[in-house]
């Protein structure tokens, strides 16, 4: 049907209403956690803000050494026909972006808000929408990288703060885990798949990205895990070159990147045989795709909780009585209408 909705468009919508009315998949069984994302995880500098920009084809993630990252960001890809790009936090919902820079300081302004200056990490994620007609329909998390050691000014616990928070998104089975590890360190130690080999033992939820493919030493190459042979997963590794450190201070751009990173496959000894399907456009695709069809499959539980979520906005509606007058009634009012709306497109798709 021509006019219908694009289901990961329509999921997007739900989680900004979670997030609206304070539903990140904390306790008990919410709505949000019914819904299906991507989360990226890693250890620190392993190239999760690398592939996250290159996935969206902009520059816009804070950068830095450390813990740059410290609450969660639920990052909202929507395809546009035309066009400039641009991009809207659900904390500013007036404010339309077309500065990336921008972008990213504000995402730095709002980890501070919550954080302090410290290096505190919060769980209450930062949403942030980004349209343009070069992205895919995507919802993307990006997490604190794992660590191993606190530094100076964090408390002890940091540690394990994150990995409990990066435990608390992955362990959900609705979670797609993106699980990124650099190749240039031994895939036996990635802090990613070790995890990931926790939480989807059959790895069936699992997308292995290696990056820093272009760091190996010379003479070592990484077909043993691009091919599944040193970690077996049910998706196909896909394999990445980002920017380096030194092409991101000459501001090499996110075009000439991804020529780049073409030409690195297309040419490469290695990895020729397997061009098609490496590098951050291929994997783009691919999560798309995969998003779209656990959504689908997951369309009847959605509707069942749309539905219970129905009933309770009811019952809390007429707690508090009707007619609206309170701003929480006129919110909770505007959320079950589009509940409603969401359970009547739904069963068009099911149809
Ligand atoms: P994060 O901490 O996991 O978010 O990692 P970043 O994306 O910030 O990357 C850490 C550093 O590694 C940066 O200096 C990047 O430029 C560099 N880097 C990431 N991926 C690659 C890659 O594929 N090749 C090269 N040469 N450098 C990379
Ligand atoms: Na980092
Ligand atoms: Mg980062």
């Amino acid at each position: 049907m021509a006019t219908m909705e694009s289901l990961i468009g329509l999921i997007n919508k739900i989680q900004r209403a979670c997030t609206v009315l304070g539903d990140h998949g904390g306790e008990g069984m919410s709505l949000w956690e019914a819904l299906p994302s991507v989360a990226v995880v890693g250890g620190q500098s392993s190239g999760k803000s690398s592939v996250l920009e290159s996935v969206v084809g902009r520059d816009f993630l804070p950068r830095g050494s450390g813990i740059v990252t410290r609450r969660p960001l639920v990052l909202q890809l929507h395809k546009i026909e035309r066009g400039p790009d641009y991009a809207e936090f659900l904390h500013a919902p007036r404010k339309k972006f077309t500065d990336f820079a921008a972008v990213r300081k504000e995402i730095q302004d709002e980890t501070d808000r919550i954080t302090g200056k410290s290096k505190q990490i919060s769980n209450i994620p930062i949403q942030l929408s980004i349209y343009s007609a070069n992205v895919v329909d995507l919802t993307l998390i990006d997490l604190p990288g794992l660590t191993k050691v606190a530094v100076e000014g964090q408390p002890e616990s940091i540690v394990e703060d994150i990995e409990n928070m990066v435990r608390s998104y992955v362990e959900k089975p609705n979670c797609i885990i993106l699980a990124i590890s650099p190749a240039n360190q031994d895939i036996a130690t990635s802090d990613a798949i070790k995890l990931a080999r926790e939480v989807d033992p059959t790895g069936e939820r699992t997308f292995g990205v290696l990056t820093k493919l272009d760091l190996m030493d010379k003479g070592t190459n990484a077909q043993d895990v691009l091919e599944g042979r040193s970690y077996r997963l049910q998706h196909p590794w896909v394999g990445i070159v980002n920017r380096s450190q030194a092409e991101i201070n000459k501001n090499i751009d996110m075009i000439s990147a991804r020529r780049k990173e073409h030409e690195y496959f297309e040419t490469s000894p290695d990895y020729g045989h397997l061009a098609s399907k490496m590098g951050s456009e291929y994997l783009a695709k691919l999560l798309s795709k995969h998003l779209e069809t656990v959504i689908r499959q997951r369309i009847p539980s959605i509707i069942a909780l749309i539905n219970k979520n129905i009933d309770e906005l009811n019952a809390e509606l007429d707690r508090i009585g009707r007619p609206i007058a309170v701003d929480s009634g006129a919110q909770l009012y505007t959320i079950l209408e589009m509940c409603r709306a969401f359970e009547r497109v739904f069963k068009e798709h099911l149809d």
